[in-house]
């Protein structure tokens, strides 16, 4: 068992990992649950098939303390982050009467916890919520730190609201029952931490990602454990990202995004597959810049490739060129003006933030990556 603490000032909470969470929830999230009981249901969110998984169990969990849940149920996929569904929720919060001392809980990957904390963001003006990630990647990533938001036609993740969840319970076993290429899809994000700040932990993920990805429970909780400091730590001393230190989580984003976008965010290339294409072509431009070397270059590509995540961008068989590329680049959130910040490496282990990337020279990169 490990708990994680993400020391924000007056909003402190706790990130708890640990194997059976899920069987013993009402325990395990008692605080969250005050107020709620037969004649008050607690509203869960998931996605039809964490429902199907899980409903029953939590059900009979809470019918044991005198509780019921009452379930909103989205279809699985990134479709679930719209407008649309995010107005029937918060009319069911309301609707159930949801105050602002109340807590919802969301059960399941990045898109519910995504959708139900910005639903809790503007309940009420905000109501509290807890976050039950069922996904590798929602485990060490997007269940902590508070990004919320939906997706609109402009793009994905663009309206949304800092929100910090009061507790996220991560229990490992739920990933038995996790797909083998989003298993590989969010480990690409455990990866990240390593290259982006902890050389050590980088080498273990070396040695051991296999046990990581065969679900070995104590490399598995060692994985989650350490990414997930990290990401407490970072988000506790730039909640906001505007220091420069949130930003270093991005590492592999910006090259990411525009892969995602160039296959129209689809199953073609999922999200953890694009980081982690994108953390090899941040390290060969870095190795280009001179600032690591290329044997260090080969060295991430290995271990992103040896984990049976994409390492080729001409391996992808995209129908463009680099300059395509960087124009979807000139639509990230993270655009300032005309330049964008890019995140590279100094080190296996020591991400940076670049102002200074010419977009021309890295179309010029891009277009020799898609012919290599
Ligand atoms: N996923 C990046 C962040 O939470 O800042």
């Amino acid at each position: 068992m490990a708990v994680i603490p993400v020391a924000l000032a007056g909003r402190a909470y706790d990130v708890v990992i640990e194997e059976g969470l899920m069987a013993r929830l009402s325990d395990a999230a008692a605080p969250y649950l005050k107020g709620y009981g037969t004649a008050r249901p607690v509203p869960f969110v998931a996605d039809t098939n964490t429902h199907r998984l899980y409903a029953a169990g939590v059900d009979a969990n809470l019918a044991a303390q005198g509780m019921t849940a009452q379930w909103f149920v989205v279809a699985p996929g990134e479709d679930a982050k719209t407008w649309g569904v995010l107005e029937k929720l918060t009319d069911w919060l309301l609707a159930l009467g949801v105050t602002r001392k109340d807590h919802v809980f969301a059960l399941g990957g990045g898109v519910v916890g995504d959708l139900v904390g910005f639903a809790c963001a503007i309940t009420k003006r905000g109501c509290g919520f807890v976050q039950l990630p069922t996904t590798l990647l929602a485990q060490v990533d997007s269940s902590v730190g508070g990004k919320t938001a939906i997706n609109t036609a402009a793009g994905k993740n663009l309206i949304g609201a800092f929100h910090q969840p009061s507790l996220v319970l991560i229990d490992p076993l739920v990933l038995a029952t996790l797909p083998e290429r989003e298993m590989r899809a969010g480990y690409a994000e455990v990866l990240k931490y390593g290259l982006l700040g902890d050389a050590a932990f980088f080498g273990w993920l070396e040695a051991n990602g296999d046990k990581v990805l065969a679900r070995e429970p104590g490399a598995l909780e060692h994985a989650i454990a350490t990414s997930i400091a990290m990401k407490a730590q970072i988000v506790a001393e730039d909640e906001r990202e505007t220091e420069d230190r949130r930003a270093l989580l991005n590492l592999g984003h910006t090259f990411g995004h525009a892969l995602e976008a160039e296959t129209g965010f689809s199953d073609r290339l999922l999200h953890g597959e694009a980081v982690a294409l994108g953390m090899v072509l941040a390290a060969r431009y870095s190795a280009r810049r001179g600032e690591i070397s290329a044997a260090d270059a080969e060295r991430a590509a290995g271990a992103i490739g040896a984990s049976g995540l994409p390492s080729r961008l001409s391996a992808l068989g995209l129908d463009c060129n680099g300059a395509a590329l960087v124009d979807h680049m000139r639509h990230d959130k993270k655009a300032e003006g005309t330049t964008l910040p890019f995140l590279l490496l100094r080190g296996l282990g020591e991400a940076c933030v670049a102002r200074d990337v010419d977009l021309a020279d890295i179309a010029a990169f891009l277009d020799g990556e898609l012919a290599a």
